[in-house]
């Protein structure tokens, strides 16, 4: 069993290399940033199952240099935009991504981004970590309350839902938009209402992204889509950095033509939009959505069964389907 090779491209959680080890020799490549492209085409070499990450972009050229052996690509993230999917799959591969496991981390994570911009929470602290004098003041520092605003989601799947849920918490009344309309269960628990997303910018108070990046959603939140939003409305963006074009933010953010924006995907990642750094109405996070002990080694475990399953002969748990 253990001539099988499992490359994994960065360090991950130990008890997911537990489950990989019962089923062949394993190899971390335990450097501390990505690997370049270059690293990466000669990490896979011979290997037969590959645990990646978000930043490997995996395409027939890097599934050419593995070898004809390889077998499944698990990428431990739900997103796969950085997986040519038809490539790779054409080829006999594998392609698996880890749903479910991060819904819950990713929406409480949208759920405090969006409360550090609505109440200007980043900008409170670094107004004490500048040592700036102030004092209870009853305008000091105004920001907008969420009861009876209108959360408007892109993307209506697992974490667009749990945020809706946890939004409803906060009384906020929900409409979404996407490719196709919501169960009527699922309408109907969320009292949510599909909307089309012309429509759904005019309307929302709050814009949350969570849809994934393809070719139809690259710049979906382009300068018009932007004009289209209410100058008190703000932007959340938990999905992919390139679903919002970043300088047509930061000049919507600048003019105030939206009241703010709280990032924590950028278009450019890791580099972030030099300009947006300066505007005290934007909260940025470096990538964090899934970012809790549990939710990370839930993941990278997902990702190791799904080596496992296809390794040991079996169906993958989660294939990415082309
Ligand atoms: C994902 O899983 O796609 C997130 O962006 C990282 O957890």
């Amino acid at each position: 069993m253990v001539d099988k090779r499992i490359v994994v491209t960065r360090t991950v959680p130990e008890s997911a290399l537990d489950v990989l080890r019962e089923v062949g020799e394993v190899h971390v490549c335990t450097q501390d940033r990505p690997l370049t492209p270059a690293e990466l085409r000669e990490a896979v070499r011979g290997a037969h199952a590959v645990v990646a990450m978000l930043h490997d972009r995996i395409d027939a050229d890097l599934v050419g240099a593995a070898g004809p052996q390889l077998q499944v690509v698990a990428n431990v993230a739900v997103g796969y935009d950085n997986i040519d999917v038809p490539a790779v799959t054409d080829r006999g591969v594998i392609v698996t991504n880890t749903p479910g496991v991060l819904v819950d981390a990713t929406a409480d994570l949208t759920i405090g981004l969006l409360l550090m911009v609505t109440r200007r929470l980043g900008e409170g602290e670094r107004l004490l970590r500048a040592r700036q004098p102030w004092t209870f003041r009853l305008d000091f520092m105004l920001g907008t309350g969420l009861q009876g605003k209108v959360l408007g989601i892109v993307g209506l799947g697992g974490i667009g839902q749990a945020v809706a849920r946890r939004a409803r918490a906060f009384g906020m009344d929900v409409v979404y938009t996407g490719r196709r309309r919501a169960a009527a269960d699922v309408e109907s628990e969320l009292q949510a209402r599909f909307l089309p997303i012309e429509e759904l910018l005019g309307t929302a108070d709050v814009v949350s992204l969570h849809c994934p990046l393809t070719e139809q959603t690259r710049h979906l939140i382009d300068k018009p889509a932007l004009a289209a939003m209410k100058p008190t409305a703000y932007l959340v963006n938990t999905s992919r950095g390139p679903v919002v074009d970043e300088r047509a933010l930061a000049e919507a953010l600048r003019e105030r033509r939206i009241a703010g924006a709280a990032l924590d995907v950028f278009e450019r990642e890791p580099e972030v939009e030099p300009e947006l750094l300066e505007l005290d109405n934007v909260v940025v996070v470096p990538h964090l959505g899934s970012a809790t002990t549990e939710t990370r080694a839930a993941m990278v475990e997902l990702a190791a069964r799904n080596v496992a399953a296809v390794l040991t002969g079996g169906a993958p748990l989660t294939p990415v389907r082309s």
